[in-house]
């Protein structure tokens, strides 16, 4: 008796002497199970403390750890990186990568500032390529994102100059020519986000809800700030700006979250923020839906909240005529459904107000927990039909303005601006679905409309082993197609069909996800498949194809290879073309390469 509690005792001192940090804690409720027992196919906790903080995070975020991840909060996550991973960041770049002052100047007219040429986001580059161009398209060079499995950055052109962000949170400056390295930047988190340049001011978000302002020129830091306070905030979406005011679109991986059946879903609110350029200053944050309230437990005896939802996914459009700011929205994740989900919604871009709403999808409240049935899927049960593209404001011929949206249910929508967003007419485009439908961007040159589908089919398999983490995968038939509509009336012009996979290509899928862009004559439609490829505007037949899915020599010596392109689209600018490649989730294939091509010989 006696003994036993000295040894309680003792046991008690040594736990308060040696305190598990944060980080320990997670590691061995959460990781330990796996990679502390020596398993050939596991790395072992030695390996792991040989990576570096921000590989470890890129692997928890983005990687094969990615799906094991998605319920723990990113502080949990930061904090296991810290006590495994190496202090400081990845291996600084090789002097040879960097621009020297014998680098020619470059001399290359013609930007694309942002997620669009124009923040009416039409994607559409008027002067940046001709069709003989298109045809002639060769690559130029190649850079590497060290490290990386995924490289999602969306890039920005300013006179000369090439702006990207990457999966491991470094945001570079590069000369477009040569692709030699002026800068680089360290976010908190992973940057997809579209840079955007408002005078020497070079603005963008990162995956954890920062929004920073750094000097083009130099790349340092002019001020950052957190734009929303909720935990999983994540800011995708491209910022526009229009007199000295930033607007910047909040969405949130609180779906992803809710997969922990413990977690009190849902509380995430998506809004919009306008920000002073100048100092970051908030003008106004739009909220489109109102805060959370408790609405009983869960099975699992959590509490219920709502609503929740209705993030921003993508960069919003601006209309000056109007004065208005039009967004789209993704859909609630708990009960009740609000009629600001899987809306186009115009707010004032003064005052931030809502002045209309026009809702595709009424009562669509979805988690990443339907999958699975778990405790956290809201009776509701989806379908999950968020917008994830931006809405385009073109003006036809005829001189009629038109909002064109495209929805993962796989139709598109035109709105008339002029009677608070009016349904014109409606198409079908694709089968739509959780992953389905318009994902990431169409593209419109005033006359057609352009919209690719993912549609890709996903199949998930139960885990054989503690070691057999591969559980997803994706069809090698399924999935794809690009449509030209005519946007006065929605008549279909012509369909693309997508490419089928060849065979034994693991990671494979013909899924047309990744945003369009358009060019005189020719549209770009990056596959899941790696291929690059562009369509005549004309019939829809392909007049130009790349597969980026091989290993590239890199021109800042880092080992680089393409894989599946999904999110961001190409980049047109004087006579270049800029595209990523490599996108590890949803079972694709990994990649960390952007690549540069031109007509020039
Ligand atoms: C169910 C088992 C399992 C759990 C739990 C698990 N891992 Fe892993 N982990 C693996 C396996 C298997 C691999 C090797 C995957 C491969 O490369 O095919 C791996 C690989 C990794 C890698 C290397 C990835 C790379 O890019 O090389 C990191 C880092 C990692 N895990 C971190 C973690 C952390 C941190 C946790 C806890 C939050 C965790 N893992 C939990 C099974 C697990």
């Amino acid at each position: 008796m006696f003994k036993e509690s000295i040894v309680v005792l003792l046991c008690a001192a040594s736990s308060v002497v040696a305190a598990p940090t944060p980080g320990a804690t997670v590691y061995q409720t959460r990781c330990a199970s796996c990679h502390d027992p020596l398993h050939p196919r596991v790395p072992p906790r030695a390996a792991l403390q040989k990576l570096s903080r921000p590989q470890i995070l890129r692997s928890l975020y983005f990687g094969v750890m990615a799906n094991i991840a998605r319920t723990l909060t990113t502080p949990e996550k930061e904090a296991v990186a810290e006590y495994l991973g190496r202090p400081g960041s990845d291996a600084p770049p090789l002097p040879s990568a960097l621009c020297t002052s014998s680098t020619p100047a470059t001399k290359l007219t013609g930007n694309w500032n942002g997620w669009s040429p124009t923040s009416s986001q039409a994607r559409y580059q008027p002067a940046g390529l001709s069709l003989t161009q298109t045809r002639n398209l060769k690559l130029k060079w190649a850079f590497g994102f060290d490290g990386d499995v995924t490289a999602f950055g969306s890039p920005t052109l300013i006179d000369g100059r090439l702006y990207i962000g990457s999966a491991a949170g470094v945001v570079y400056a590069l000369n477009a020519k040569t692709g030699c390295l002026h800068w680089t930047f360290s976010a908190n988190g992973p940057v997809r986000a579209a840079p955007l340049a408002v005078g020497q001011t070079l603005l963008f978000g990162d995956q954890s809800g920062w929004f920073y302002a750094l000097d083009t020129k130099s790349g340092l830091l002019r001020w950052k700030r957190r734009v929303d306070d909720h935990e999983a905030a994540r800011l995708t979406g491209s910022a526009v700006a229009k007199d000295g005011v930033v607007f910047v679109p909040v969405a949130s991986w609180e779906e992803g979250l809710a997969l922990n059946p413990n977690y009190a879903c849902c509380t995430f609110r998506g809004s919009l923020v306008a920000l002073r350029v100048a100092d970051g200053s908030v003008v106004w944050k739009t909220y489109l839906v109102p805060p959370a309230a408790k609405h009983g437990v869960n099975s699992a005896g959590a509490d219920r909240l709502g609503p929740s939802g209705a993030g921003i996914w993508s960069a919003p459009t601006v209309d000056s005529k109007r004065g208005l700011l039009y967004v789209t929205t993704g859909d609630n994740y708990s009960s009740p459904a609000t009629l600001t989900s899987d809306a186009i919604v115009a707010l004032n871009i003064k005052s931030g107000q809502i002045v209309w709403t026009r809702q595709t999808t009424a009562n669509d409240v979805y988690t990443s927990a339907c999958a699975n049935k778990g405790p956290n899927c809201p009776t509701e049960n989806g379908p999950d039909f968020d917008f994830g593209a931006s809405a385009i404001l073109v003006t036809t011929a005829g001189g009629r303005d038109i909002l064109l949206a495209g929805q993962k249910s796989g139709i598109v929508y035109a709105l008339d601006p002029a009677h608070k967003g009016e349904i014109l007419w409606d198409a079908r485009v694709g089968k739509g679905g959780v992953l389905g439908g318009v994902q990431w961007g169409m593209a419109s040159d005033g006359e057609q409309l352009y919209a690719a589908v993912s549609d890709v089919v996903r199949k998930t398999r139960a885990s054989t082993a503690p070691d057999d983490v591969k559980t997803v995968s994706v069809d090698a038939s399924e999935g794809g197609g690009l449509t030209a509509l005519r946007i006065t009336d929605g008549k279909k012009n012509w369909y693309a069909p997508s490419v089928p996979c060849p065979p034994a290509k693991p990671g494979c899928s013909p899924a047309q996800s990744a945003a369009v862009t358009a060019a005189p004559g020719a549209v770009f439609s990056g596959a899941f498949d790696g291929h690059l490829r562009a369509f005549a505007a004309e019939d829809g037949s392909i007049i130009w194809d790349f597969d980026t899915a091989r290993a590239f020599a890199t021109v800042n010596g880092v080992t680089a290879k393409g894989g599946s392109m999904d999110g961001p689209g190409p980049v047109i600018a004087a006579g270049m073309l800029f595209v990523n490649s490599g996108y590890s989730r949803f079972g694709g294939m990994p990649g960390n390469v952007l690549l540069a091509f031109s007509s020039e010989p």
